[in-house]
């Protein structure tokens, strides 16, 4: 009789077990893979399906540029892209290369100060700096092929003609947007695109203040609120609501004490 409540209870212990192993999220063995284009089977329809993925997730567009708007940004994903850039190409003010909604599209991409839109324009630089990051640099960082993706998206998503030329030659692998486990603060201020607004280890975008001497201005505790509660203290010069507000919700325990120990290491 004891024996069979012994073995009774150990293969509950077992089913447990088992039942507790599978609810554990599988983090480990899912670090990003880089798909490359499969030049045979691409499609227009396929590319345009790629570029509006890149838009939302790798190329960190809808960081600032969403529908309905943030306030960081023009809505262009509400905005027919193509009837705004014949507007912008009539403009006095405009003062780039482009001749046609393709090469604005990529200009305004590439080189975001070529025209900076009226009322967006960098603080300071009376308007003639646009706080965009070129898409094609660190830390966004998209080649060429990604680029023309998220042009046939925006053309096609208000029923135009897509006039970029699908990709050849597969130069670049599109990387997939499967989140990396985060195990160093750098990882971290990768995850959540931080760069794409501050410059972190001297790479990044100039929307906020840059971190590289956060240590010497701020005590690490002024630093983890600047992160999970922004809007509590506005660093001087810049404006509030813009850096994002739900930090505190996304990041796990363990990742805002890893970012915000290394911020403060970093003194000038
Ligand atoms: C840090 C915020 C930020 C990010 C990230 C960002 N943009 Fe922008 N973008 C802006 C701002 C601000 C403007 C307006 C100033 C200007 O004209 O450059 C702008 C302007 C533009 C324009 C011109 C809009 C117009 O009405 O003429 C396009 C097109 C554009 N962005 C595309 C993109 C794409 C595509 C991405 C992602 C690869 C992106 N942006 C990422 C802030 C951002
Ligand atoms: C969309 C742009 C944006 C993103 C993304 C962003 N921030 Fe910010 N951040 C700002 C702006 C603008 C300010 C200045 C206004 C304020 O204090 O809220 C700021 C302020 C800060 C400050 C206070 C700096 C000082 O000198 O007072 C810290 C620290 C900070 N951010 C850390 C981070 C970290 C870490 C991340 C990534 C997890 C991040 N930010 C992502 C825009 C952004």
């Amino acid at each position: 009789m004891t024996l069979v409540k012994v073995m009774g209870f150990t293969l509950l212990l077992c089913l447990v077990f088992l039942a507790v192993t599978h609810l554990l999220p599988q983090v480990e063995g899912e670090a990003p893979v880089d798909k490359m284009i499969d030049l045979d089977v691409l499609t227009m329809d396929g590319f345009i399906v790629m570029g509006e993925q890149i838009f939302n997730s790798k190329g960190n567009c809808t960081l600032c540029h969403k529908s309905p708007p943030l306030g960081r940004a023009p809505d262009i994903q509400g905005a027919d892209m193509v009837a705004v850039a014949a507007e912008r190409l009539a403009d006095l003010r405009y003062k780039g290369v482009a001749t046609d909604a393709e090469t604005y599209l990529r200009e305004s991409m590439k080189a975001p100060s070529q025209y900076v839109v009226a009322g967006w324009g960098k603080t300071g630089a009376k308007g003639e700096r646009s706080p965009m990051p070129a898409a094609h640099k660190a830390p966004i960082g998209l080649s060429n092929i990604e680029i023309d993706a998220v042009i046939a998206y925006l053309q096609s998503k208000d029923g135009h003609e897509v006039t970029v030329a699908l990709p050849t030659e597969a130069t670049a692998p599109v990387a997939d947007s499967v989140p990396t486990p985060t195990a160093t603060a750098a990882a971290v201020i990768k995850k959540y695109s931080c760069q794409v607004c501050h410059v972190v280890d001297a790479v990044g975008g100039s929307v906020g203040p840059n971190l590289d001497r956060v240590g010497g201005r701020l005590t690490p505790e002024q630093i983890h609120e600047s992160i999970i509660n922004p809007n509590a203290v506005i660093a001087e010069g810049f404006v509030s609501g813009v850096m994002p507000r739900d930090f505190a919700e996304k990041m796990t325990v363990k990742e805002l004490q890893l970012l915000v120990k290394w911020l403060a290491e970093k003194q000038p």
